[in-house]
């Protein structure tokens, strides 16, 4: 298939005056200034103080102090990139949004992913939910699809938002620890709050350690409204589908990483787009029609459920391509400011109450974020559909609003800006009827806990249940309060009465019979606690195929890093095939050697190494290849770096490959010294003779794209 190609989009151009090169051009001041000097501070002679006069010192150090603004509350870490959105066909029997119509059409797109717990310089790699945003500039305005990687969320009420926050963030006495929720505080609250639980089983299974953003689902997790031309509404989840299929690594995978690269889904999203491996989603919805609200055994408006794809399958109705990385992370990536309650005629609110809060807090937050109401102006937030209206000034204001009107109705400027109908893309909020009491409550249906978090869990792949329970071991045995590690065990048990023993065998504690405190803490002061007693509801769908990752992949091996290990007096012959049989598959190959610079091969070329052993680590790929070579083999041998590199790709179950005396080094490892079982073949280790390269190499490629070998993790000892 055809790459698609970089194309100035509309957005692009609306952001290319604000684009600046400064190659060729002289060092000014702010104010346009030339600058003579630009080392030396004015002072009253040679060794004399410096003056207050110098003005261009002062300048600078000014802008400098004031370089930083405050992060985001939450989603602070976090690395974007522009594209495009296209729809496959139009969209009008569902909605009248302009962007859904006109399958010719590509809407410009920013989309910003992000961890939420850590700070801005925090390691991507944190156990975490993914902030999936996206921004639509679209003809009728921009619409923000502010997501997640995951399709629910902890807490059912807004007005939970800021204690689930605080109890996530490193701890307010010491600020212990970042980017973590393996303490406490956190372990505190999810224990008494079990309407998280379905979530606990998102974040808690590798979903919260992707691979690459690249390789990400996201969700928006809120039912919305569609609206059609005609007023029809229907009810909304949306998906982003990864073409590049669903992957994660594994939990000590992840921890290496963090110290690696603690950039390193920064770094492969940056360099896939580079390299012109352009990250494509197909866009989906599932669809409820108006009339069917109430047919399920949960509320639609509850976002600690999801909609089961057995029950409403996922439409594929277009694709995004993200092709193009920002010029400026600061000015584009922090700038952007997204909101939930940035829509377009089309798309509507449910009254889902986390959404309801939601449409509340991103505006707020920006206000301080961005130091004013006038952020909408700032270049990478600005609508490419003309903006006219009566606000007015406001710190940093950049447009030059003519005449004396900022009111409304008015004559005196004509009766401009004019309000338009709804046939002329005016906003008209969906005519939803609201006859009730004022009470601080929910339905029903909201106190089922955990009926989705059983199927959530019985749903997974044997191996994506043991992840579940060790990540569940690693998290509560970081918790050193042993009321709350019980606590937990017995809501886990409310979820799977084999993953609580799994989970407090390993903590060495008892499944409680009981649970001393009541299940659901959050009830109004003056009510009974057990009238707010989950009880487990029968359910419709027990196991749903779309949750669990092993059904996601994908075939291919497009843009995986596979490293190849080798020194001086390699065979180049066998190197060379597979790395061009690689690159035609559209994977990446680096070779890896003892020390920097180039080697020569044994046939005497010269080839570049990519990293040495002390620059890189095993983590940092998906694969692993080691050619022949007599002495290249005896170098490698003579390495403990090289042994650990296969060790420690075994131990996280990835593909190993090699030829001729390439397998002394594999057997030299645990690779080889321990294979999976004495009669089952573990198809992640692919051995052969550097004269069948050809199928060496089809064999190795296979195996690469099944990802991982879960199998061997039956038998997990070794070192690594
Ligand atoms: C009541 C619940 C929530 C509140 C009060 C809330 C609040 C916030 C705030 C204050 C920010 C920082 C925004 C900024 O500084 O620009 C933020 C960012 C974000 N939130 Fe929420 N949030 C809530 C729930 C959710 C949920 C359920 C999702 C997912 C569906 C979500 C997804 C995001 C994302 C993706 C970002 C990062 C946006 C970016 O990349 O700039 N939030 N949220």
């Amino acid at each position: 298939m055809p790459k698609p190609t970089k194309t100035i989009d509309a957005k692009s151009a609306d952001l290319a005056p604000f684009v600046q090169d400064d190659s060729d051009q002289y060092l000014t001041t702010d104010q346009g200034l030339r600058i003579n000097d630009d080392q030396n501070s004015l002072k009253g002679g040679e060794r004399g103080p410096s003056l207050l006069e110098d003005f261009i010192l002062r300048e600078k150090i000014t802008h400098f102090d004031h370089e930083r603004i405050p992060e985001r509350v939450v989603h602070a870490r976090g690395s974007a990139a522009h594209g495009y959105f296209q729809v496959y066909e139009s969209q009008a029997h569902l909605t009248k949004a302009a962007f859904l119509q006109d399958p010719s059409a590509k809407t410009p797109v920013f989309v910003r992913f992000s961890t939420v717990a850590g700070s801005r310089g925090s390691s991507d790699l944190a156990r975490d939910v993914r902030g999936f945003a996206v921004k639509f500039y679209t003809s009728e305005g921009n619409y923000d699809l502010v997501g997640n990687n995951m399709p629910v969320f902890f807490i059912q009420d807004a007005v939970k938002f800021p204690d689930l926050i605080h109890a996530v963030k490193p701890e307010p006495h010491n600020e212990i620890p970042q980017a973590a929720s393996a303490h406490d505080t956190f372990w505190d609250f999810i224990s008494l709050m079990p309407e998280s639980m379905h979530m606990i089983m998102w974040v808690m299974s590798d979903r919260a350690i992707p691979r690459s953003f690249r390789m990400m689902e996201g969700f928006g997790v809120h039912t919305f409204r569609f609206i059609t031309a005609d007023g029809k509404s229907s009810f909304v989840k949306f998906h982003w589908k990864p073409l590049l299929g669903v992957h994660s690594v594994v939990w000590n995978e992840a921890l290496k990483i963090s110290g690696q690269d603690p950039d390193f889904h920064r770094r492969d999203l940056w360099q896939a787009i580079e390299d012109g491996d352009f990250p494509e989603w197909e866009f989906g919805v599932q669809i409820v029609d108006d009339e069917d609200e109430h047919n399920f055994d949960f509320d639609l408006l509850d976002p600690t459920k999801l909609i089961p794809e057995e029950l409403v399958p996922v439409q594929r109705i277009g694709k995004m391509v993200l092709n193009r990385n920002p010029d400026n992370f600061f000015a584009e990536t922090e700038q952007v400011a997204y909101h939930a309650g940035h829509v377009v005629p089309g798309i509507d609110f449910t009254n889902d109450p986390l959404l309801q809060g939601r449409l509340f807090s991103y505006t707020d937050t920006q206000l301080i974020r961005l130091g004013g109401p006038n952020f909408h102006e700032i270049p990478i937030n600005r609508s490419i559909s003309p903006v006219h209206n009566n606000q007015r000034d406001g710190s940093m204001r950049q447009v030059l609003n003519k005449g004396r009107v900022s009111y409304a109705p008015n004559t005196l400027g004509g009766g401009c800006p004019m309000q338009s109908g709804a046939d002329m893309g005016g906003f008209v909020s969906y005519l939803e009827t609201i006859n009730a009491h004022k009470i601080r409550g929910k339905t029903e249906k909201f106190f089922d806990h955990f009926s989705q978090a059983a199927m959530f869990f019985k749903s997974q792949a044997g191996w994506e249940q043991e992840h579940i329970v060790k990540a569940l071991q690693f998290e509560l045995g970081k918790v050193e309060t042993q009321g709350i590690r019980v606590r937990m065990v017995g809501l886990l048990n409310h979820i799977d009465v084999s993953l609580a023993s799994r989970v407090a065998q390993g903590l060495g504690c008892a499944v409680p019979k009981t649970l001393t405190l009541p299940l659901n803490m959050s009830v109004p002061a003056d009510a009974n606690p057990d009238d707010y007693q989950p009880s487990p509801v029968p359910k419709s769908v027990g196991m749903s195929a779309a949750l669990s990752m092993a059904n996601q992949r994908s075939d291919g091996i497009k843009t995986r890093k596979i490293a190849i290990l080798a020194a001086d007096g390699v065979d180049e012959t066998a190197l060379n095939a597979i790395q061009k049989a690689l690159v035609k598959a559209g994977a990446q190959s680096k070779i890896i050697a003892p020390r920097g610079g180039t080697l020569t091969g044994r046939a005497g070329s010269e080839l570049q190494i990519d990293h040495s052993l002390l620059t890189t680590s095993s983590v940092l790929f998906d694969a692993v290849y080691i050619p022949g070579g007599a002495k290249s083999v005896a170098a490698l041998l003579s390495e403990a770096q090289a042994t650990h590199f296969i060790n420690e790709a075994y131990k996280h179950c990835k593909t190993i490959a090699a030829t001729d005396e390439g397998r002394e080094l594999v057997e030299a490892s645990h690779a080889g010294a321990n294979p999976v079982g004495e009669q089952e073949k573990d198809p992640g280790i692919v051995l052969g003779a550097g004269t069948k390269m050809t199928n060496i190499a089809a064999e190795f490629m296979e195996a690469i794209a099944r990802h991982r070998h879960w199998s061997r993790e039956k038998n997990p000892s070794g070192p690594a």
